[in-house]
């Protein structure tokens, strides 16, 4: 029988990082391809999609939760299905596979981190065979990005360079969800944000979970600096990447802040703690100096550049000394913005096996003080942009109403604006404006248009 999703309508709903982000588009792709109409409520679905994460426990509670719950939530009227088929991929199906069939028996197919390319097919085997399927096998050699895709925001595309992780940190499970690391060829790469240019899209994000280090799989060495090159090439307007990890961006990548047009001055350096000991007990493989040297040669080139980073409160063993040397590290670098978490202890992980986590009020503690630091920084860091007129993609109307309008200046923050007469957020989103500041905030400025 052709596969044929004619008449049902789904939902997708993505957790976690950008990947699953981009992964949600794809299979966006892949169901508008065989029919499927997009909803935005779950309530309107007939086909129901999770992409997972379970980087922490927080995201795997709160994503059973709601698969839990789903169960409650009616098949919409007309529907051609008597209950809605539920779906579980990312990387919790990866991590889990078949046992989510057990936990959830309203749950029809689970697939893996590279089983995207078999979900149409087991969806229609789950729809008109009555079977309920898990597949987690690996596929190296198809990437989502190569799937058809349905994207959200017209005027900016994820570009997925590579995926997985060789690095294992002691704390992480994405190497063990996402596999290891393989990079796309370089002409496919390219021959995407060429193609992304010639429809209208504004802005490109080049992804994967070490960026840095793209190559060095396929053509020996890393060849991220040559991307950055021919991406921009390309004519793409803005060019940001993520993530790096400090132990393997390049003099060569760094110097493509000063050099390269379209890249912009903003870079997601994570840094997970400012002390020596708890860094190697993370197997992170860099030095709290390494991190400042490389802070110090990316002002050279780029002296504003807007810095973001990722920092772990409560690993085990963390003494009050370790703390100290990360909140001093925040000061110490200023960033434009930072995500603090809790250790959260995943199993199979080394350091899941470590002693000494400290008490939950010592860890509270630590990370209140963490976040009024780093609060401070960004505050700090927002002043300098009063006054300045800076070039907005304008991305549609703001959540304080239609008529203010938000988008993101070329260091990543968000601007606000009243909506000029005559026009609508809507309208403008995907176009550049000139913005003058008036107000800087923690988390965003507030301008004119001028
Ligand atoms: N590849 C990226 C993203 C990894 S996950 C990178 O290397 O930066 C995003 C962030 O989650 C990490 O940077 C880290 O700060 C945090 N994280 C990962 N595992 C964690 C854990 N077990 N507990 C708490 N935070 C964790
Ligand atoms: Fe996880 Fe480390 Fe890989 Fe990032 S670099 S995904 S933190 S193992
Ligand atoms: Fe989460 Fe998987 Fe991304 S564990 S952070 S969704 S790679």
């Amino acid at each position: 029988m052709p596969l044929n999703l004619d008449g049902f309508t789904y939902c997708v709903l993505a957790f976690g990082c950008q990947m699953n982000e981009h992964d949600a588009e794809r299979v966006a792709g892949m169901l508008e391809h065989y029919g499927a109409k997009r909803v935005e409520a779950l309530e309107d679905s007939d086909i129901l999609v999770y992409l997972t994460c379970c980087v922490r426990l927080s995201a795997e509670t709160r994503l059973f939760g709601h698969v839990a719950s789903c169960k409650n939530v009616p098949v919409r009227k007309n529907s051609p299905l008597e209950n809605r088929i539920i779906a579980i991929g990312g990387c919790i199906a990866q991590r889990d596979g078949e046992s989510l069939l057990e936990s959830f028996a309203h749950v029809n197919v689970v697939f893996g981190t590279q089983a995207l390319h078999l979900l149409p097919e087991m969806l229609a085997d789950a729809i008109y065979k009555n079977k309920r399927l898990a597949d987690t096998s690996d596929h190296p050699d198809i990437f989502s990005a190569d799937l058809p895709t349905s994207r959200n925001t017209p005027w900016s595309a994820w570009l997925p360079i590579m995926t997985g992780c060789n690095n294992f940190c002691s704390y992480c499970i994405v190497p063990y969800v996402r596999g290891r690391e393989r990079s796309r060829s370089i002409e496919d790469i390219v021959s995407e944000a060429e193609h992304y240019v010639s429809s209208g899209v504004k802005e490109i994000t080049l992804l994967g979970q070490n960026v840095n280090s793209f190559g060095r799989d396929s053509y020996g060495t890393p060849q991220f600096a040559r991307i950055l090159k021919e991406v921009d090439a390309t004519g793409i307007e803005r060019l940001r990447f993520v993530t790096s990890h400090p132990k393997d961006l390049s003099d060569e990548v760094i110097s493509t802040f000063g050099e390269l047009r379209s890249v912009m001055p903003a870079l997601h350096l994570p840094f997970q703690s400012g002390s020596n000991r708890v860094l190697k007990l993370m197997n992170r493989s860099y030095t709290r100096e390494h991190y400042l040297g490389l802070i110090e040669k990316l002002r050279h080139v780029c002296p504003d550049i807007a810095l973001s980073t990722d920092i772990i409160v409560g690993f085990p063993s963390e003494t009050e000394d370790d703390f100290e040397q990360t909140r001093s590290l925040v000061e110490q670098v200023g960033f434009a913005q930072a995500f603090t978490f809790i250790f959260s202890p995943r199993s199979g992980t080394p350091a899941a096996k470590m002693d000494g986590i400290p008490a939950s009020d010592v860890i509270q503690r630590r990370f209140d003080t963490l976040v009024h630091t780093v609060q401070n920084g960004a505050y700090e860091y927002n002043q300098k942009e009063l006054g300045k007129v800076i070039p907005v993609l304008v991305e549609g109307a703001s959540k304080r109403g239609e008529g203010i309008l938000a988008g993101k200046s070329p260091k990543n923050q968000t601007v606000h604006a009243y909506v000029p007469d005559g026009t609508t957020a809507q309208e403008l989103a995907g176009t550049f404006l000139n913005i003058r500041i008036t107000e800087a905030k923690t988390w965003y400025l507030f301008g004119e248009v001028i």
